[in-house]
């Protein structure tokens, strides 16, 4: 028996039936791009977070990129983010002409170093990018002081983070603007692309409505240059049934985690990456990654166990072509982190005989001795 590293349809599954039912009806009135089902999923999904007010958007690139653009990011301006994360944090800085700098991340959670943030502001900072990796929360409230003090916006990447909480707030509703991507493996994952920014305040609310949907408010009469960035109404429909089970499904997913750290307990040549923070903070535990310290031999191991795993990110931001021009010092943290990250199996969809199997596999990894 194989594991695969994910089964989407073993995620989605239980949803099939309702989505197919509502799928006809919303076919029948032919309400594809914005209207009844759209405006419900906004509503639900900021319920569902305490926050004010969502805007659906096409992805979570878009969302962190129209986010910037309502933040006042332009050219020459600086954007602080993670020098370890899916290379879409950085893409909205650069489409704005503005300049990325990176900062180095936690070893213990792969998220954002308040300290190296703090040493990395200049006049020139109008963002920081916080990104709750693998779903694990960033510190929001030393960066919040940092943000707050400079008087420059904090967007949250809250991509990989659905459900999650940091202090009893759900992460993506604690900064100025708050990112999610529904990309199919996300927590929250619809059937393509989309995304979601939450923001407390009205007026960004309406300029984000206008910037997705060509610059208008009013057809026909854009007021600025805008994109065409909308979520479809099938998407909305789709979401709105996970939603409902995303915080058991996330419960799902940190049981599972659990028994892999229990499994991985005094074993220091693989060591989890796991949240920071007391019970008032809960990982959405999008990911397990772990940091293996003889990677080559435990990625030989987990496939002659037959467990499926992905390597993420093989590479820091700052060392990819596109990026290279804006690295600058170092970034020891994330190197080492894109030197041994292994990520395991974790999906609401895993089979106890699955889970049981990577529990086993894992207590028996024995890294082999160097000569
Ligand atoms: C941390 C992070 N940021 C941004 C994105 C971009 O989201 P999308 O793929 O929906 O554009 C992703 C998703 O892959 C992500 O994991």
């Amino acid at each position: 028996m194989r594991i695969p590293f994910l089964d989407l349809y073993a995620t989605n599954q239980r949803h099939e039936r309702s989505f197919f039912r509502k799928l006809r009806i919303l076919y029948q009135k032919s309400a594809f791009v914005g209207g009844p089902w759209l405006e419900s999923f906004e509503r639900e999904f900021a319920q569902s977070t305490g926050s004010p007010h969502c805007v659906a958007v096409s992805s979570g690139t878009t969302a962190l990129h129209l986010s910037l653009i309502a933040a006042g990011v332009g050219t020459g301006d600086e954007v602080i983010l993670p020098a370890f994360t899916f290379p879409g944090t950085g893409w909205g800085v650069v489409y704005q002409g503005a300049k990325p700098v990176f900062a180095d991340v936690r070893l213990q959670d792969g998220c954002l170093d308040p300290d190296d943030v703090a040493r990395k502001i200049t006049r020139r900072t109008k963002a920081i990018i916080a990104v709750h990796l693998f779903g694990h929360p960033a510190q929001m409230d030393a960066l919040k002081d940092i943000a707050r003090k400079r008087r420059i916006a904090l967007i949250e990447d809250a991509a990989q983070a659905h459900g999650g909480s940091y202090h009893g707030h759900a992460l993506g509703s604690i900064g100025d603007f708050g990112c999610f991507s529904f990309y199919p493996t996300k927590n929250l994952g619809g059937l393509g692309d989309g995304g979601a920014i939450l923001v407390k305040r009205k007026s960004f609310a309406d300029r984000l409505r206008r910037l997705r949907d060509h610059g208008q408010q009013k057809r026909f009469f854009p007021e600025e240059i805008g994109y065409n960035a909308r979520m479809d109404a099938m998407q909305a429909l789709f979401l709105r049934l996970k939603l409902k089970s995303l915080l058991p499904e996330n419960k799902r997913r940190e049981e599972i985690a659990l028994r892999y750290l229990k499994a991985l307990e005094n074993k220091p040549s693989v060591i989890p990456l796991t949240p920071v923070g007391d019970h008032s903070s809960q990982s959405a535990w999008h990911a397990f990654v772990v940091r293996a310290k003889q990677r080559p031999d435990f990625l030989r191991f987990l496939e002659a166990e037959g467990i499926g795993n992905q390597v993420y990110y093989p590479a820091t931001l700052p060392s990819l072509k596109p990026f290279r021009t804006f690295a600058k010092g170092r970034y020891p943290v994330a190197d080492e982190l894109a030197r041994s990250c292994v990520a395991l199996p974790l999906h609401p969809g895993l089979k106890e005989a699955e889970i049981g199997k990577v529990v086993k596999a894992l207590e028996s990894f024995k890294s082999p001795r160097r000569k």
